[in-house]
């Protein structure tokens, strides 16, 4: 509170009690590598765009929304956690960015008027650091809401043939291998009584729309293995003519009902994609009382790092020809790691100050610390050379009831040596403002 007004893309936002933005987190607000037509991510948002013609292209929506539209608009509950200081960014107490591509629902509906549509951009959260987790990442978001004429001339089941049509030529599907047939024995809104023979083909025409994205994308790294003599690549996908996917019931404020679509890859169920029918009250709020419409979303890192064989979030962001220079637009291919450099661990420990010792609880709740104040501070100071912090020890102190926790901050760069003397540096650095500004005691 009290602060000079930041400044993010150029525009100068008043300060608050709310603010938590830090200078490295808004810097990266002028990167945007999903417009970059030779970055993996650029790449991946081109590929899927062009799988929907006819669709709206949006993807230089600025990322500094209000909590109006990144949260009320979408009808999540004022308590909800993703609202919290400690998982957002905020500018001030009714401005932050974007923490999801959702967002922009009612805006492109209500303001752009466009009811089929994809939304790419930059979101911000708040969260852990390791090889997977980044402050800043990418989401698309698919939008599409059917009129009642669509509804009753067959342009649903057409367009649902036409997919089907497409990834049978191409001779790849996906198969659903849970769930089968679900979508009419799903819970509808109670907005929807009376119309469940008009919602389960908007339903339907959400299933097959991801399908084909998934069999579009999955499919064309596999034929890509095997157009390079890499069978064995292809081979992980399970079989390249068939991926397998299935729908797991989901939970979102703004949708009902919700799935969350998962992939089989490498043995495993990859969370692809969050979705679901929009509640009717954001289409009334579109004016658009008599739609009914699907949404979905989903991160383009994760998808990326599988796709490209990308072993580190943080190579999206180096800038590093050895990075670049592999990728081209239109292609998916496999990243060559260049020479990996050694890890540098180091320790922190700190008393922090405990009202409740309860051994096993969350540290956040009864001490006044929060884990991603570290994560945001270590961020801040050590940049890109942070790889990853974990707690690796915790104990209450029997007399004093002080909780003792040690945290390893591992340090290593992506392209090139660094130093002992600059590692010690940077930890002399965290060490010294974790005193300052976490209120903890440094063991
Ligand atoms: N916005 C959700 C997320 O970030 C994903 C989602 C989008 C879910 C659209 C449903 C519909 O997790």
């Amino acid at each position: 509170a009290g602060s000079a007004p930041l400044q993010v893309l150029g525009q100068t936002f008043p300060t608050d009690a709310w603010t938590n933005l830090t200078p490295s987190i808004a810097s990266k607000t002028d990167r945007k590598l999903h417009l970059i037509p030779g970055h993996p991510l650029g790449i991946l948002k081109q590929l899927i765009f062009d799988q929907f013609p006819g669709y709206a292209y949006l993807d230089t929506l600025p990322p500094v929304v209000t909590t109006e539209a990144n949260f009320d608009s979408l009808l999540i509950p004022t308590d909800h956690p993703s609202r919290s200081r400690h998982d957002a960014y905020y500018l001030n107490a009714t401005t932050m960015l974007r923490s999801h591509t959702s967002a922009h629902q009612l805006e492109v509906l209500r303001d752009h008027g466009h009811r089929a549509f994809l939304v790419a951009a930059d979101v911000y959260r708040r969260d852990e650091i390791d090889a997977s987790h980044y402050p800043v990442f990418h989401q698309m978001e698919g939008v599409r809401a059917f009129s009642p004429t669509e509804r009753a001339d067959g342009t649903i089941q057409r367009e649902i043939a036409a997919m089907q049509e497409t990834i049978r030529r191409a001779g790849v599907t996906a198969t659903e291998d849970n769930l089968v047939g679900q979508s009419d024995r799903a819970a509808l809104q109670p907005e929807h009584t009376g119309q469940a023979d008009e919602v389960y083909p908007v339903i339907d025409h959400l299933k097959t729309s991801l399908n084909y994205w998934v069999a579009g994308i999955f499919g064309r790294m596999a034929r890509y293995h095997e157009a390079t003599g890499r069978p064995d690549l292809a081979e992980r996908l399970g079989t390249t003519d068939r991926i397998p996917v299935r729908w797991i019931e989901g939970n979102f404020p703004f949708t009902t009902p919700s799935w969350e679509m998962e992939v089989l890859y490498q043995g495993a169920w990859l969370e692809i994609c969050g979705c679901g029918i929009m509640k009717q009250k954001i289409m009334d709020d579109a004016g658009l009382q008599d739609h009914i419409g699907w949404a979905a979303g989903f991160g383009l890192e994760r998808l990326a790092m599988v796709l490209f064989d990308i072993p580190d979030i943080r190579l999206f962001w180096s800038e590093d020809p050895r990075f670049l220079e592999q990728f081209r637009p239109g292609t998916i291919t496999q990243f060559a790691p260049f020479s990996k450099y050694p890890p540098c661990p180091k320790d922190i420990s700190f008393w922090v100050p405990t009202l409740l010792a309860s051994a096993g609880s969350d540290a956040a709740t009864e001490t006044g610390f929060h884990e991603n104040d570290l994560m945001d501070l270590v961020r801040e100071i050590a940049q890109d050379l942070v790889e990853d912090v974990k707690l690796v020890d915790r104990f209450a102190h029997p007399k004093t009831g002080q909780t003792s926790l040690c945290y390893r901050i591992v340090y290593r760069s992506m392209d090139r040596s660094v130093t002992n003397e600059e590692i010690n540096e940077l930890q002399e650095r965290v060490r010294t403002r974790v005193a300052e500004q976490l209120g903890v005691t440094l063991r």
